[in-house]
């Protein structure tokens, strides 16, 4: 495998990124990071401590502070921007390589990652030319207009599931809107956050205005969290540990966004075109091999059309064989880590010993014949009561929870039954009633005959408890900036 090859094309040493240097952690501890398919160790990187956080906002604070990017010129901004989209083009393969060797997915899922990386960056920096305020009709001869103004110093810590894009969504926004920021990957997967730093550097962004500490979540997170110079917080990632980093940042009153968990419902009408149905509750669930926030993860059929529609998705599921994620072939990954796994597998004991009917799936799946890696098999539960586990938790690898339904209104209160509200899908020939379960439905996207797709532009984030705030589009704007409001007296 061309393991070395990706790993030698790296620019980004294994060190911190801080104040436009890399440097090595303050306690020198470091950790493994693994190549999924097989749990080979790609590489150690450094386990920030609490320390080489408070440098990083230290620096990251100071770059605020001194202007050189918040009094930079928008039109300016706006080219290094670019200029780093240009760069991650121009290395898109190793980028793509070495987001599959981190994480495990395969390359045509890392492909489409890079591609939307670079369109935020693309994207955002457009958005920094046109960050402009309002003059506002007050009472009295004076002169009302408001500023939209950076909010300072953001702490950005992203998930595994989707590393460099994950990262982007967040730096992106934040300097378009001439924030500095301090980046903790996650441990999983710290390699790309690292060439995202490598890349920044190179095109020339000033020093501090980006930091990259890699290291664990109740360390380095955690630090990052409560760090009283951390203007804001912007996290993706398990609704529990959301829980946490809102109740740390009510300490300093930090402002918080959050794009959280998911149990989202993926409805599939008597009137669906079936093939394309179950295409895309196919993708739905099994797409990065179930690890997307996003995941389809409870398929509510007609019950017309319930044993079809599952034969159909049996039938892909059950052929499906892992393969080296490089190897554009390959139609099936791994999952994150052993830990991972593991969860994911004491969720299918409980969908089994709650009662819900096995139809695919269900064990660990063998890499070139051996216990090697982090394998699940894509596993199909059926006759899934509403209040089962794998109905109501996220669990964040490929089992996919069937449940039927007799008619619209029992669908919708299906798919709302739940604490979540991040997506849901409708797939229908009726053109009213898609519209009319989009609106009924509580969830911050709906994919209507589709499944999955996001785009840079078009906001994304939860209702309920999948979090508050949108990431994406003009939306992400008001995460990263804030408003002031200047009154002239003209009398
Ligand atoms: P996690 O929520 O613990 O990790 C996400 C990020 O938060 C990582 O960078 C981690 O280092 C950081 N973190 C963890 N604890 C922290 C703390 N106390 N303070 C600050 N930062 C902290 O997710 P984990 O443990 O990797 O996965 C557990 C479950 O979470 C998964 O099975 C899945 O259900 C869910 N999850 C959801 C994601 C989503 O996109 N909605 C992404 C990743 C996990
Ligand atoms: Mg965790």
């Amino acid at each position: 495998m061309a393991t070395t090859e990706v790993m030698l094309a790296r620019r980004a040493p294994n060190r911190l990124y801080i104040g436009g240097a890399w440097v090595e952690s303050r306690s020198g501890e470091t950790f493994a990071t693994r190549h999924p398919a097989t749990g080979a160790v790609l590489a150690e990187v450094p386990a920030a401590g609490a320390e080489d956080v408070d440098a990083a906002v230290k620096t990251a604070r100071r770059a605020f502070e001194a202007g050189a990017w918040t009094g930079m010129d928008a039109a300016d901004r706006a080219l290094l921007l670019w200029r780093i989209a240009d760069a991650m083009e121009a290395r898109r393969d190793e980028l793509v390589r070495l987001e599959v060797l981190d994480n495990g997915k395969r390359i045509r899922e890392a492909e489409i990652d890079i591609r939307d990386a670079i369109d935020a960056f693309r994207y955002y920096a457009g958005w920094t030319t046109k960050l402009q305020g309002d003059t506002l009709p007050v009472r009295g001869n004076v002169l009302n207009y408001t500023l939209r103004e950076p909010v300072g110093v953001v702490g950005a810590i992203i998930p595994w599931n989707f590393p460099l894009l994950m990262a982007a969504w967040k730096v992106a926004p934040a300097l378009a809107c001439a924030n500095t920021v301090v980046l903790k990957p996650a441990e999983q997967t710290p390699l790309s956050a690292l060439e995202l730093a490598a890349i920044a550097h190179e095109v020339g962004l000033p020093a501090g205005v980006l930091n990259v500490v890699t290291g664990f979540g109740e360390t380095a997170g955690a630090a990052l969290v409560r760090h009283p110079d951390v203007d804001k917080i912007a996290f993706t990632g398990s609704t529990a540990v959301g829980r946490l980093i809102m109740q740390e940042a009510a300490g300093t009153l930090k402002k918080v966004s959050l794009e959280l968990g998911g149990k989202s419902p993926n409805i599939v009408f008597e009137d669906a075109d079936l093939e394309a149905a179950a295409r895309g509750a196919y993708t739905a669930i099994f797409y990065n091999s179930g690890q997307c926030c996003t995941a389809g993860s409870r398929l509510l059929v007609h019950e017309s059309v319930h044993d079809a529609l599952v034969e159909k998705l049996v039938e892909r599921a059950a052929k499906v064989q892992p393969g080296d994620p490089l190897d554009p072939k390959t139609r099936f990954g791994p999952l994150i880590s052993q830990e991972q796994m593991e969860r994911v597998l004491g969720y299918i004991e409980a969908g089994r010993a709650e009662g819900a009917e096995l139809r695919t799936g269900g064990k660990r799946a063998l890499y070139g014949g051996q216990e090697q890696g982090y394998w699940v098999e894509p596993t199909i539960f059926v006759g899934v009561r509403p209040d089962a586990t794998i109905a109501r938790e996220e669990i964040f690898g490929p089992v996919l929870a069937v449940t039927s339904f007799a008619d619209e209104d029992e669908a919708v209160r299906l798919a709302n039954d739940t604490v979540y509200g991040l997506a849901a899908g409708v797939w229908t020939r009726d053109v009213k009633r898609a519209h009319r379960v989009a609106r009924r439905l509580n969830a911050g996207t709906v994919w209507i005959n589709t499944y999955h797709p996001l785009d840079a532009a078009s906001p994304f984030g939860g209702y309920k408890q999948s979090g508050y705030g949108r990431e994406l589009g003009a939306y992400a704007l008001d995460l990263y900036t804030q408003i002031k409001s200047v009154w002239v007296d003209l009398s």
